[in-house]
């Protein structure tokens, strides 16, 4: 780094990307201080089954790992992004490898391969089966502990403090515990730190949704701070649905499989098929790779196949993976132990019987928009992570190239914020930039429910969900402008975390609605729809690679 004065970096949350952009700018002299609402180990990142995506292998190829990545996404990527992502994976994993995380290798000592849909070779990095993101967040929390990294937890992130148009710090509420059981609330105290650059690393918003893959954190805390202090966000309509997860309380009639769990497309990957309720494979009615189909467009397959079945869900078929059932068992709870325990502690054994499964939110493509370095459109504001749109995904993520993401653009904020600060340049921020206003709101007939976190949840997964159309659209929108007419001042964590979760849930809802064509995982059904196949770039790929 170059010499000159100590620069304070503020990092709010504690999954891949905070972390690795709180070593990388320590390592680059900055004194830094890592915010996270919770612990340090619940972040996302640590529910992360498939893996890690990057190219690994001799046989593999940068090029074809760029051009799955914009294939998935709708062709919505930039390329420029892409191609960073792509071209610096491998440094980033060799790194994670180096801080002692153990990819799972074979008997002859080579990494095992993994395939995820949409990836035209099996270039997926996985660790102790389906436990990777447990083991990135593990060595990466190891390493920040042995690190000059200067660590508050239950630190709640209330805005962003700015400056002549400049971040100047952040506003905190520290220590508040909610009620549980017979303890009371027990309120935060307000804090302001300050810092020469904040760096928004907060995940994403899984928690807009009644049915979703994401942890209580995942609030869009960082988009709603950034939206109220002027930043740009964009894509927020773009919203990925996973396929598969067992969920208990989704519209499985008469089935009670507790609370949602994901079921790595990785399964899929090993050659499980979905089949419906008479056993039919549907997969290939939507897309000629089938199961193996981008991920919205296998999402919104089942959700149909659900719709024709009245609501009930459709099933994954794990049971032929190996000659008999007593191999395939076997065989399950190696390579899948995290979801083999899971599925089994719901009393069902998917090596003798397809287990249900139904699509449940998972991850934000759209975010605060950055440059290459994570920076924002707000001087010494950096976003890095689920939070961020750099550009890589487009309208749909590829399958595993969010660790990535968080590895690669982490690394690059981490030492952009050092430069940054040396150079003495700043880039130019937009805080008077004009932000797209809520589409007008109509009146609604009858009586609203009055707002709670599920009450919201609930509409959006109904009126901006898989699919949605502008009549849905509309009603969310003038709900949600009630709600936050009457929404009273937050005081507690979970009443701020609500006010994101509406503010949010406003700009998705206006999003969606300016959006009238169907593009990846936005889906308009009111309008004439149109799967992005890239056929003369479709490749056939074989399940099953071990
Ligand atoms: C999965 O394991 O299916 C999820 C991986 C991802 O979201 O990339």
């Amino acid at each position: 780094m170059t010499a000159g004065p100590i620069v304070h970096a503020v990092v709010v949350g504690s999954g891949i990307a905070g972390l690795t952009v709180a070593l990388h700018a320590a390592d680059n002299g900055c004194r830094v201080t890592l915010v996270t609402k919770d612990v340090l180990e619940h972040a996302n990142t640590r529910y992360a089954q498939g893996g890690i995506a990057g190219v690994m292998f001799d046989d593999d190829r940068v090029e074809d790992h760029i051009r799955d990545t914009i294939t998935a996404g709708a062709g919505m990527s930039d390329p420029e992004a892409v191609r960073v992502l792509v071209d610096e994976g491998p440094a980033r994993i060799r790194e994670l490898i180096a801080l002692g995380v153990a990819f799972d290798r074979g008997e002859d000592g080579a990494f095992v391969k993994g395939l995820e849909a949409a990836h035209s070779y099996p270039r997926i990095l996985h660790s102790g089966g389906d436990a990777t993101g447990t083991a990135i967040e593990k060595a990466l929390v190891a390493r920040l502990r042995t690190s000059e990294v200067q660590v508050i937890e239950h630190a709640f992130l209330i805005d962003l403090v700015l400056d002549a148009g400049r971040v100047a710090g952040v506003e905190l509420l520290v220590g508040d515990v909610p009620a549980s059981g017979r303890t009371p609330q027990v309120p935060g105290r307000r804090e302001r730190v300050d810092a020469d650059a904040v760096v928004l690393a907060t995940g994403g918003a899984g928690q807009l949704y009644a049915h979703t893959t994401n942890p209580s954190v995942a609030t869009g805390d960082g988009i709603a701070a950034a939206l109220r202090a002027g930043a740009e966000v964009t894509d927020l309509e773009f919203f990925q649905f996973h396929p598969t997860v067992l969920d208990g309380k989704a519209y499985a009639a008469g089935l009670s499989l507790g609370e949602s769990f994901l079921v790595s497309e990785a399964v899929r990957g090993e050659g499980a098929t979905l089949i419906d309720e008479s056993g039919r494979r549907f997969a290939f009615d939507a897309h000629p790779d089938g199961e193996l189909a981008p991920r919205d467009v296998v999402a919104r397959a089942i959700a149909r196949q659900m719709e024709a079945q009245n609501g009930r869900p459709v099933f994954l078929d794990a049971t032929h993976l190996r000659a008999t059932p007593d191999e395939t068992a076997a065989f399950l709870a190696r390579r899948f132990p995290t979801i083999d325990r899971a599925v089994r502690d719901r009393g069902l054994d998917w090596a003798r019987e397809p287990i249900p499964v139904t699509p449940a939110a998972h991850y934000l493509m759209g975010g605060v928009t950055t440059d290459l370095q994570g920076r924002t459109t707000i001087p010494g504001l950096y976003a890095v992570g689920e939070v961020a749109r750099a550009g890589v995904h487009g309208a749909n993520r590829l399958a595993s190239n969010s660790l990535l993401e968080g590895a690669v653009f982490g690394a690059r904020a981490g030492d952009a914020i050092a430069e940054d600060a040396a150079s003495g340049a700043w880039p130019a921020g937009s805080l008077a930039k004009v932000h797209p206003l809520p589409p007008k709101v109509l009146s609604i007939e009858g009586s609203v429910r009055s707002f709670t976190r599920s009450a919201l949840q609930e509409m959006l997964w109904e009126d901006a969900g898989l699919m949605r159309d502008a009549a849905g659209l509309e009603h969310a929108a003038s709900v949600i402008a009630r709600w936050r007419r009457t929404h009273r001042s937050p005081v507690t964590q979970a009443e701020f975390e609500d006010q994101n979760l509406l503010v949010v849930g406003e700009q998705l809802v206006a999003a969606a609605l300016r959006r009238e064509e169907s593009l990846g995982a936005h889906y308009r059904s009111d309008e004439h729809s149109r799967e992005w196949v890239d056929a003369a770039t479709a490749v056939s790929v074989t399940p099953g690679v071990a």
